[in-house]
């Protein structure tokens, strides 16, 4: 049993490896420093992003060249520790870059936050007294909305929703927002618990509310990171003939068929259907990372909308007709190009440079092209050579370099795994019948 550890958040972090040291029986102060930036000012900048840190967690930063999207052409810098995803992006973006690219459009730009409430009054009440509780609330909100709204953005409606049906005298307040290029979910947050606080005033205050109405709770303010309404498609289309021929040898028809049955398996098929959009997260979350976005706020909207309809399904679709294969994805993605982690992390300002600086707008296009590329890959392999064939080849220089492989021997072991199955079992024994001397 371990002392409870007092104030630690307010050690120094040398303080804090320190005492660490104490516990783990290895030399953890050498173990973790080779990950310290040498620019001490950086490091500081990165420290500060989270809370008690004593490291950097390295992930590997790639890009994924020959995204044609609307008609530009994009290197996508993904954040991913997976191997085969990258090379599976950029495989399918040059698929792509001579078939017309991925075409994208912006369903929705909405995003929404709520105030949950207790009201033990009338129903009429509430709803009579609304209107001017609106008015008071985007009053008093003024100072924090009239930025966004400088920038063309702020709060579109609000409305009040009765939920006593489920649970007694719990109501709530949706709010709508156009937060621009910026996530906006601080300011979001904000504006809610301003009008929080602005209804809670408003009853109280009020002159002719019955005291069964001032009881009044509030239960908490928050956004949603359901944005059914901050929604992306994006589509590859292309004559079925005009697909080519695989890997394989698999003929065009027989590829888009396959190809389709597999899409229309995630579809029906809640296990398949995680697995698919699995993959497709495999691209989005890496541009999401890459750019400084929220990946767990991404994931929870998009899980969330593949269950739209009552049953977890494909978040993209694929149907033959008139001899097309049409390929779409459509996905909420709440993502921002300004504010928050983007303008402070290096890296994410990096990638947005080398992006063009898109616009939030365009984040979202580029996003979801990324994700559809991704699913068009992984279903590509499963459909003609299985997914290992490709995935163990990456996978092999991790093998070779966790068992000490030199130069020589990762030479050979390409050339030998080309032809046979690469396990890590395999590679040891390759490794034991190539020793490093000869
Ligand atoms: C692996 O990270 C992702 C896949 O399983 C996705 C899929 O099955 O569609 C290959």
């Amino acid at each position: 049993m371990g002392m409870k550890i007092e104030g630690f958040s307010k050690w120094s972090k040398s303080e804090k490896i320190n005492w660490l040291k104490s516990l783990v029986p290895f030399d953890i102060e050498n173990s973790i420093s080779e990950f310290e930036i040498s620019n001490a000012q950086l490091q500081k900048i990165i420290d500060g992003f989270s809370e008690n840190t004593i490291a950097n967690y390295v992930i590997p930063y790639g890009i994924a060249p020959n995204f044609l999207i609307d008609g530009k052409v994009y290197t996508v810098p993904m954040v991913i520790e997976e191997s085969s995803v990258v090379a599976a992006a950029s495989s399918a973006a040059k698929y792509w870059s001579t078939r017309g690219g991925f075409k994208t459009e912006i369903l929705g730009i909405e995003k929404t936050g709520h105030i949950h409430f207790k009201w033990c009054g009338k129903k009429e009440d509430l709803y009579t007294i609304y209107p001017n509780v609106e008015r008071a609330m985007i009053q008093e909100a003024k100072h924090i909305t009239s930025n966004m709204e400088q920038r063309g953005g702020g709060i579109l409606k609000t409305e009040l929703l009765d939920y006593s049906a489920s649970i007694p005298d719990i109501y709530q307040i949706m709010v709508t927002f156009d937060t621009k290029d910026s996530m906006g979910a601080n300011f979001i947050n904000s504006v809610l618990e301003s009008f929080a606080s602005t209804l809670e005033s408003f009853i109280i205050a009020h002159p002719s509310l019955p005291d069964e109405a001032k009881d009044m709770d509030i239960i908490m303010s928050i956004l949603s990171n359901y944005t059914p309404q901050c929604l992306v498609k994006a589509e590859v289309s292309c004559p079925i003939e005009g697909l080519g021929t695989f890997t394989n040898g698999m003929m065009a028809e027989t590829l888009a068929k396959k190809f389709k049955t597999a899409v229309d398996i995630a579809h029906i098929d809640v296990f398949r259907a995680t697995t698919h959009n699995k993959g497709i997260f495999n691209g989005i979350d890496a541009v999401i990372l890459a750019t400084g976005n929220d990946f767990r706020a991404v994931e929870a909207g998009g899980h969330a909308y593949a269950a739209k309809d009552g049953s977890y399904r494909s978040l993209s679709y694929c149907t033959l007709e008139d001899n097309m294969f049409k390929f779409w994805l459509e996905i909420p993605l709440s993502i921002g190009t300004v504010g928050g982690l983007t303008s402070l992390h290096p890296l994410a300002k990096i990638s947005l440079n080398i992006l063009g600086n898109p616009s939030a707008l365009e984040l979202m296009r580029i996003t979801a092209a990324v994700g559809l590329a991704q699913n068009f890959a992984a279903i590509r392999s499963l459909v003609t050579t299985g997914i290992q064939h490709g995935h163990m080849k990456m996978h092999l220089m991790n093998i070779l370099n966790s068992l000490k492989a030199n130069d020589a021997q990762i030479n050979e072991a390409i050339t030998h795994f080309k032809n046979t199955t690469v396990s890590y079992a395999a590679v040891r024994q390759f490794l034991q019948n190539h020793p490093q001397n000869t």
